[in-house]
């Protein structure tokens, strides 16, 4: 098959295939006796043989064996290879994305500042900045991030942290990332994103100048819908102080257990990302042609109000989106019931496709916001069965 038979450029074919390279080679390791996947270090401590080198190592629990609320091998494993397609200088897991991304917050701010955030970003995100951290004295401003004049109008000189979730996960709408990270520099303070959506295969957002990168592991990245983690990714600065800080303090580790699965998982990542991307696209072209559909909101359609940026920050897109529909949310709950290879559920990035309904909010008084995600099943099948429950209900 030639380089273009599948329709994709070539730069993102090399692209995919160093991720590949990241994600799957490894030198054998004969500490573990040439073990072809990394073993699970089933340990909470590790013994030293001279009380000289154990004191040694304690000075630098992050960087050291010594406990695993610190750092386990299994852990660092996975965290090494993120870092490296994330382009990262260093990575921190954590038990799921609210223990990264929290963490990560409180890493930024201390009691009389203030944050600036974008107003879809995910909603336990927004109830930890609007209600939780308000009660410790900071306060956050949440704006339409699609403009950084709105940003830029938010900013306050007590400001510490612009965060940022591109695309958002209910109307995928985007920030543009030079611009915001270029601002943030230029009036000395920290930018940091949600990059759950892209995935580092198809968005890396320290390479446009945001200081810390977050992801949900338990999506795309572990791939199985079989565990639930979070990573931080940045300098080794920023990563560093959040490990000697939230990350020993607050104790939302990452289990042995969970680091191997996800290890697994993200062997494939690159892989089921391109199945995902095309079929994620062929759903959401079908999806726009049915009548009752009013508008689809997926970032890789070019009639996306906002495609032109997409494609330029990032190099692919994943397979979470949503339509708007002027039907009633009742008869789209009715419509969920009907479909048979879209599974009731919350979170995505496994193997099977989900739908969740909502009510249209922002984009529309009435109606209802259905989110779709396309697993990895046959894209034919899954637009058959959105025909057949668009049918049985007569919306079609
Ligand atoms: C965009 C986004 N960010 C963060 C999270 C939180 O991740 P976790 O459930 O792993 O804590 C989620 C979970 O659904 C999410 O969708």
């Amino acid at each position: 098959m030639s380089n273009t038979d599948n329709n994709q450029p070539d730069r993102k074919r090399g692209n995919i295939e160093k991720q590949f390279t990241k994600t799957a080679y490894d030198p054998i390791d004969t500490r573990h006796q040439g073990a072809i996947h990394v073993p699970v270090y089933q340990n909470s401590l590790f013994a030293f043989e001279t009380y000289e080198a154990f004191s040694d190592a304690v000075k630098q629990p992050m960087h050291n064996h010594v406990y695993s609320r610190g750092n386990n091998p299994t852990v660092e494993y996975l965290e090494n290879k993120l870092a490296d397609l994330e382009a990262a200088e260093a990575a921190k897991c954590f038990a799921s994305g609210m223990g990264a991304i929290t963490a990560a917050i409180m890493s930024f701010v201390a009691q009389g500042d203030h944050i600036v955030c974008v107003d879809q970003a995910y909603g336990p995100t927004k109830e930890f900045l609007s209600v939780y951290l308000s009660r410790f004295g900071v306060e956050t401003t949440f704006v339409d991030g699609r403009l950084l004049e709105n940003i830029r109008e938010a900013v306050k000189p007590n400001t510490k942290l612009i965060y940022l979730e591109s695309p958002t996960t209910m109307f995928f709408e985007l920030q543009n990332l030079r611009e915001c990270a270029e601002y943030a520099r230029s009036i000395g303070i920290h930018t940091m994103i949600d990059n759950t959506w892209a995935t580092p295969i198809y968005q890396n957002p320290l390479a446009h100048g945001v200081d810390l990168v977050v992801h949900s592991i338990t999506k795309y990245i572990a791939g199985h819908s079989d565990c639930v983690g979070g990573v931080v990714l940045g300098s080794r600065e920023l990563v560093d102080r959040i490990g000697n800080n939230e990350y020993m303090l607050f104790g939302a580790i990452m289990t042995p257990q969970a680091a191997a699965l996800i290890s697994k998982g993200l062997r494939t990542l690159p892989l089921r990302m391109q199945r995902h991307e095309t079929s994620g696209l062929t759903v959401a072209e079908h999806v726009r042609t049915l009548p009752f559909v009013h508008r689809v909101n997926h970032p890789g359609l070019p009639n996306h109000p906002q495609h032109e940026l997409a494609a330029s920050q990032m190099s692919g897109y994943s397979s979470l989106f949503s339509f708007i529909t002027q039907v009633p949310i009742e008869t789209m709950k009715a419509w969920a019931d009907k479909l048979k290879y879209f599974k009731i559920g919350v979170s995505w990035g496994g193997f099977e496709s989900l739908v969740t309904v909502n009510p249209a909010g922002k984009q529309q008084e009435d109606g209802s916001l259905v989110r779709l995600y396309i697993g990895l099943e046959s894209p034919q099948d899954l637009m058959a069965d959105i025909d057949q429950a668009s049918e049985s209900l007569s919306l079609l």
